[in-house]
């Protein structure tokens, strides 16, 4: 699955910071903000992500020198002039030629939605596009969305002035969309999807939304992007970041979501590794997923390993798909 992530915007409001780095690149807790979003986006399935460049492609283009990401390939769509969100998405979508459902995140956010479950609401109920809404207290600077029981959007307001709607439940930024939706958004064209797009499907009853109390901050001023960091050391989040022990070694690709790394382990390229154990000195091979395991040994590169115990002596083969295994099996050892 694909997904767009969009990431045009200027920063202005974390100045001077975004003077020299993009808001999407600037570090949480010692991981780029892109990063994060990323991991999240690869834990639901998505194998390539686009991201749509409004201005100042460089530093996008060099923060990913392999082109892989938490494990996801990484494509650039760099519009000719910032086109909006609309048309940015439909910008990054045709240059990679996406036919199939596909996702869509706002670069300033970060959330820990279950982005799989939103995929999954999103079909059941056939739409042609799903928000993941979130509530906040003050609704002002926000798409604010009035749903009814089903999940379908009945108005869409984006920055409501006051008195206008007295929904607290807003737009998350995180959208599963159709390629039909495509249709409504001409190539090459300046689009807001917030203020056309979306109220012209809810016109039509074809968009759908799934709230969620999941962990949800918008990163864009000095105080949230504080915030956000000192989320999560102090686990307010429950997604905490992974503690890493000395001389290990990580491959800047390698994405480590609430796990531990022991001292002088070596990680891959491209590992997506999650609520894990890699204890002191284990080898991790390239592109390895790892999910719920605790490692001593070597792991060679592709493998996938779901609630798996591996001894220090063991060697996991290339490629192997291993659930639930202890090796070598302790049944079957003195
Ligand atoms: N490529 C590209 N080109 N990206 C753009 C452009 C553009 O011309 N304009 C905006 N973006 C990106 C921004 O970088 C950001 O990631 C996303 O699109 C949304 O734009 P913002 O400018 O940050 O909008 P906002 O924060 O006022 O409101 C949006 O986010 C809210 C949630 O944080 C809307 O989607 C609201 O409905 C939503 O509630
Ligand atoms: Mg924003």
């Amino acid at each position: 699955m694909h997904a767009v992530v969009l990431v045009g915007g200027f920063g202005t409001r974390l100045r001077p910071l975004t003077f020299s780095t993009p808001k999407p690149l600037l570090p949480i807790a010692n991981v780029k903000q892109l990063e994060h979003l990323i991991a999240n986006l690869s834990t639901a399935g998505v194998t390539d992500v686009v991201l749509a460049i409004g201005f100042k492609p460089e530093p996008f283009l060099h923060a990913f020198p392999d082109g892989v990401c938490a494990g996801v390939r990484v494509h650039y769509a760099v519009e000719p002039e910032p086109l909006d969100t609309a048309g940015a998405i439909a910008f990054a979508a045709r240059h990679v030629g996406i036919s199939s459902t596909f996702v869509v995140m706002n670069g300033d956010i970060l959330c820990d939605v279950n982005i799989a479950e939103l995929v999954e609401f999103h079909r059941s109920h056939g739409a042609e596009g799903t928000l993941h809404l979130t509530p906040v207290d003050d609704p002002s600077q926000y798409g604010v969305v009035e749903v009814d029981e089903q999940g379908w959007v009945k108005r869409f307001v984006e920055k409501p002035q006051p008195g206008e709607t007295t929904s607290r439940v807003i737009n998350a930024g995180t959208y599963v969309l159709e390629p039909t939706v495509l249709d409504l958004m001409p190539e090459g064209q300046r689009l807001s999807i917030e203020r056309v797009v979306f109220p012209a499907m809810v016109a039509n009853g074809t968009l759908a939304a799934m709230p969620s109390n999941d962990y949800w901050i918008d990163t864009g001023r000095p105080e949230t992007y504080l915030q956000a960091n000192l989320d999560l050391i102090d686990g307010t989040r429950q997604r905490i970041l992974s503690s890493v022990g000395t001389n290990a070694v990580i491959h800047p690709s390698a994405s480590i979501t609430h796990s531990v790394i022991g001292d002088d382990a070596v990680i891959g390229e491209g590992c997506v590794i999650t609520d894990s154990v890699v204890l002191p000195g284990a080898v991790i091979g390239d592109r390895v997923r790892l999910e719920r395991s605790l490692v001593m040994g070597t792991v060679g590169a592709d493998a996938t390993l779901t609630s798996c115990v591996i001894g220090s002596d063991a060697h996991i083969d290339a490629g192997s798909q291993l659930s639930s295994k202890k090796v070598p099996d302790p049944e079957k050892t003195e």
